[in-house]
């Protein structure tokens, strides 16, 4: 099965992570300072797969060209289909499918993390050759996720979000189909939310007396799709770093590890790790706490910030109270000014959340 290629979906609506999807795609928002949907593509070429296509949408698919290039920087050659609406996952397998041309392949999620990546997989389907590989984890909340039930390790009945859910495994965003997934989802009717589900098309299989195994995913997995999500891959991410300083430092301290690169300043900071500090940031009088990922050229100035993630650019200046568990999009600013009274000014987005505690 040497012509297995990779599909990582990279389109969708990004509903949950509204605002920051308004302008910008959720699957580049930076985890440890660097684009979720990068720790895919890395996953899939450490894996072997190097002929990828990148599912985008029309919106954000720009951006997504624009960060990824060609793919010979990650090994990998590239191509961008456009999905013109996200009308489901199965869908989005339906409109890749001249990429694909007859290929088995892993379908990624591009707002996906996997702790111990995909190769272990990817040996599994080429040596058994199933119609599809699906990928499992325990989760405490099963009706948020499609479900499997499961007859040992035979998958019996596939449901998605259910109710009343058949068990507590839920599918993780990797999978690996032969090409019959795509008679499969070519079958489908729009579910109840208008979308061509992809656990249908699986469910499509099973019915037909198709070979669906299953694995149980080892190491952590994370959906990025929702806010408490992404700061918890962060965390995940930034819990395996290695200390580095490469920035300049001056009257500051750092404890713990810390990556502090090149042509990033510190001047009377404490930075306590895990933490990692972007090129041209600049940290004066403030404290960063552990699970902080500040990007390129955001300034932090007299303040306190931790277990959050600043995109390139933004300004964080006399807040007056510690900021956590917040995530801040490109070129944002807030600040205190001096005096009474005192009250709040705001001038924010469509679909922000601001919350005073
Ligand atoms: P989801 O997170 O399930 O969907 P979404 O991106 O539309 O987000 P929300 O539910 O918050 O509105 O999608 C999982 C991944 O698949 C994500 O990287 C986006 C991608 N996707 C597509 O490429 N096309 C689609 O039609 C859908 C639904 C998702």
């Amino acid at each position: 099965m040497e012509d297995l290629k990779g599909l990582i979906l990279s389109g969708g609506a990004g509903t949950r992570l509204r605002p920051i999807t308004h302008t910008s795609a959720k699957q580049l928002v930076p985890v440890a300072n660097k684009p979720v949907l990068f720790y895919g593509i890395e996953a899939l070429v450490e894996a072997g797969v190097t002929e990828i296509g990148i599912v985008i949408a029309p919106l954000t698919g720009d951006e997504i060209r624009e960060a990824v290039g060609d793919g010979s920087r990650f090994g990998a050659s590239i191509t961008y289909i456009e999905q013109s609406e996200p009308l489901g996952l199965a869908h989005a397998v339906l409109t890749a499918e001249d990429f694909l041309a007859g290929s088995s392949f892993v379908m990624y999620l591009g707002d996906n993390l996997l702790r111990n990546g995909i190769s272990g997989l990817v040996e599994t389907f080429r040596k058994d050759s199933p119609d599809a590989l699906i990928l499992l984890t325990e989760v405490d909340d099963p009706s948020s996720y499609g479900v499997a039930e499961l007859d040992g390790g035979r998958v019996v009945n596939l449901v998605e979000k259910p109710d009343d859910p058949p068990s507590n495994m839920a599918l993780v965003g990797v999978y690996l189909f032969s090409p019959a997934i795509i008679e499969a989802a070519r079958r489908l009717k729009p579910s109840w939310r208008n979308e061509l589900e992809i656990t249908e098309a699986i469910q499509t299989l099973i019915t037909d007396g198709r070979d669906v195994h299953s694995e149980v995913v080892k190491g952590w997995w994370k959906d990025t799709g929702q806010l408490a999500d992404m700061l918890e891959a962060n965390r995940l991410v930034l819990e395996e770093i290695e200390t580095s300083i490469d920035g300049y430092m001056e009257d500051s301290k750092v404890e713990g590890r810390v990556i502090l690169e090149e042509g990033a300043v510190l001047r009377g900071s404490v930075v306590r790790g895990p933490a990692v500090i972007a090129s041209g940031a600049v940290i004066e009088n403030a404290y960063i706490g552990p699970y902080t990922s500040i990007g390129r050229d955001v300034c932090v100035r007299r303040s306190e910030v931790e277990h959050s993630i600043l995109l390139a650019g933004a300004t964080v200046e006399d807040l007056g109270t510690r900021m956590e568990a917040s995530l801040l999009g490109r070129d944002v600013r807030v600040t205190r000014t001096d005096g009474p009274p005192r009250t709040l000014r705001l001038l924010v987005g469509d679909r922000s959340e601001i919350e005073i505690v």
